[in-house]
């Protein structure tokens, strides 16, 4: 598997692998376009055999980052993918000098928490039913 910056062309092949998951952002074709114009965004894919599998977009500045948007393709989870994503990630943005990562993510997600907790995140707040299905909203955090 390569990790790679993702490239602006690539974005209508992250809106789809978006669009096919239950919990992810859900981003139009115009956010991806916008999320790739701005200065502070940190994206990168997972390529398999020459096909883009998943990708993961940070924000951020003065070592403040939000961890925006993660998602693997259906069939490719569970192969280590999201985790070395998101660890790369990490590792790239501490050598940037970042000092903290943060995010949230629906308390119903399990995949999602406990990839978080396997990489160091700890629960910092809880938003009570933040999300439209009534499900709160988990804040997690990382210092790096
Ligand atoms: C969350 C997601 C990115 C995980 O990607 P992945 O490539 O399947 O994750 P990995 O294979 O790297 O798994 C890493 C760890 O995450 C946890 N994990 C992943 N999937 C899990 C599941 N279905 N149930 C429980 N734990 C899970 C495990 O701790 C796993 O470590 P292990 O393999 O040692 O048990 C993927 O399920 C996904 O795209 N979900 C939909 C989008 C989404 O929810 N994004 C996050 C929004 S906040």
């Amino acid at each position: 598997m390569i990790i790679s910056l993702a490239q602006p062309a690539q974005a209508a092949l992250l809106e789809q692998i978006d669009k096919s998951q239950s919990f992810s952002a859900h981003w139009t074709l115009q956010d991806w376009q916008g999320e790739f114009a701005q200065p502070t965004s940190y994206i990168q894919c997972a390529q398999e055999g020459g096909q883009v599998v998943g990708f993961i977009v940070l924000r951020g500045a003065a070592g403040q980052y939000e961890l925006l948007n993660l998602a693997v393709c259906p069939q490719c989870t569970r192969q280590g993918i999201g985790y070395r994503l998101l660890v790369q990630a990490l590792d790239h943005l501490a050598a940037q000098g970042a000092q903290e990562v943060t995010l949230e993510v629906n308390a119903n997600n399990v995949a999602a928490i406990e990839l978080y907790k396997k990489a160091g995140f700890v629960k910092r707040s809880v938003r009570a039913r933040f999300y439209s299905d009534g499900a709160d909203a988990l804040l997690l955090g990382k210092t790096l």
